[in-house]
């Protein structure tokens, strides 16, 4: 038996031990999330991104967007009244990778499908300024210029049948109707796509 008077003491034991204690309590809080039903099973009405919204969602990452804003509505009730219900680990089962965020000089987007027009998200993402004149966001004046196939929907059927490995169920129909559905249509088309969809699952319950 190691004493503590000898643990202690000895920089090496400590270590060693101090490292066991670490993760024997890591693995058991994180384990048991990867086999919880509130974290695996998605929640009613809450489908995998269509291809026009998951190439969308990839022009938010590519942007940057998640740099300024969460998509994480915590259960404080100064939270909820702003933004709707709070978020629940089964709306993010089709997020590889998620875009909690962690900074927000925006709002939090978790909720923001159907708040605004299609009109007002083109006008604001052109110009924040034309639609709210106090906003430092940045203007992306280049998106309604630029064709989706051309950037990030070239790979679309690839980037489905890889998250396809992860458990997302596309099926064969949709990874190869992926790039006519995108066809012809905008970056600033798919990323409103993309925003309007957002946390319509618990949108109107509170
Ligand atoms: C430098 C920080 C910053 C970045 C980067 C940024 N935003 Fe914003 N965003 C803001 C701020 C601040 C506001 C609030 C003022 C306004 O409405 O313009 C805002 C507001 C919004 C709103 C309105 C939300 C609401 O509930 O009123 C949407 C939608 C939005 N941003 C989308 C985006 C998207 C999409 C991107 C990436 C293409 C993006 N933002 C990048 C700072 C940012």
């Amino acid at each position: 038996m190691v004493s503590q008077d000898k643990v202690e003491k000895s920089v090496g034991w400590l270590i060693v031990l101090t490292l066991l204690v670490v993760s024997v309590g890591g693995l058991l809080e994180i384990v048991p999330l990867f086999f919880q039903k509130s974290t695996t099973t998605p929640v009613e009405g809450v489908k995998p991104y269509d291809a026009v919204r998951l190439v969308g969602r990839d022009i938010y990452i590519r942007e940057g967007c998640y740099n300024c804003h969460s998509q994480m509505i915590r259960p404080f009730r100064a939270e909820t009244e702003r933004y709707g219900h709070y978020s629940v680990a089964g709306e993010y089962v089709y997020d590889h990778p998620f875009q909690w965020g962690s900074k927000r000089t925006g709002p939090d987007l978790h909720r923001v499908g159907g708040r605004y027009s299609d009109e007002w998200h083109r006008a604001h993402l052109n110009q924040p300024r034309d639609v709210v004149p106090e906003s430092n966001m940045p203007a992306y004046p280049w998106l309604d210029k630029t064709p989706a196939i051309n950037t990030v929907g070239a790979d679309v059927e690839a980037k489905m049948k890889a998250l396809r490995k992860v458990g997302v169920p596309y099926s064969d129909e949709e990874i190869a109707g992926a790039k006519q559905a995108i066809e012809g249509k905008s970056e600033l088309d798919v990323l409103i796509a993309y925003l309007q969809g957002m946390g319509l699952a618990l949108k109107n319950t509170k």
